[in-house]
């Protein structure tokens, strides 16, 4: 029998330069799911959404994650499947989306979240670990 709240838990992010930031978030969402895939931006979209050039490129990402304890599954994602949540939720049928706790109470995820409900689905809002992010770890290089 599980003790976890969910079966199926599905998070979705760039991953570069995989830092403890990814990692804390990675162990929070395994802890509440019992199978956590995670969806992987291709490098199409830290391109042309995040208009910055990937440092490791996207089939490594993958890779890297696959090789984590705390993750069962990671797949790349396209542009679509990373802005419409729908797209994920269809191609991968999980219960539960983790998101950054920045995101909560928004427009775009409050109509995700009624979405969502119509198909049994949950959202929860997971805390960003503050000061460490890819773009400050570029940064720090550059210096
Ligand atoms: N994340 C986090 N804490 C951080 C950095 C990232 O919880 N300090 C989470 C993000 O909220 C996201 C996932 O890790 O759910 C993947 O993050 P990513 O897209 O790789 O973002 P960053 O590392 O912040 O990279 P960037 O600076 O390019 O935005």
């Amino acid at each position: 029998m599980s003790e976890k709240k969910y079966k199926i838990g599905y998070t979705c992010g760039v991953f570069d330069m995989f830092h403890i930031g990814h990692l804390n978030l990675l162990e929070r969402c395994k802890e509440q799911c019992e199978y956590l895939i995670v969806g992987v931006c291709n490098d199409d979209y830290v391109r042309n959404i995040k208009h910055t050039e990937p440092v490791v490129e996207e089939n490594d990402r993958v890779r890297i994650l696959n090789a984590l304890k705390c993750v069962d599954q990671a797949e790349l994602v396209s542009i679509e499947e990373t802005d419409n949540k729908m797209l994920a939720l269809k191609r991968f049928d999980f219960n539960v989306l983790f998101s950054g706790d920045d995101w909560k109470g928004s427009e775009r995820y409050l109509k995700t979240e009624r979405d969502f409900a119509e198909l049994g689905a949950s959202i929860e809002y997971l805390p960003y670990t503050k000061g460490i992010s890819t773009t400050y770890l570029k940064k720090k290089m550059q210096n």
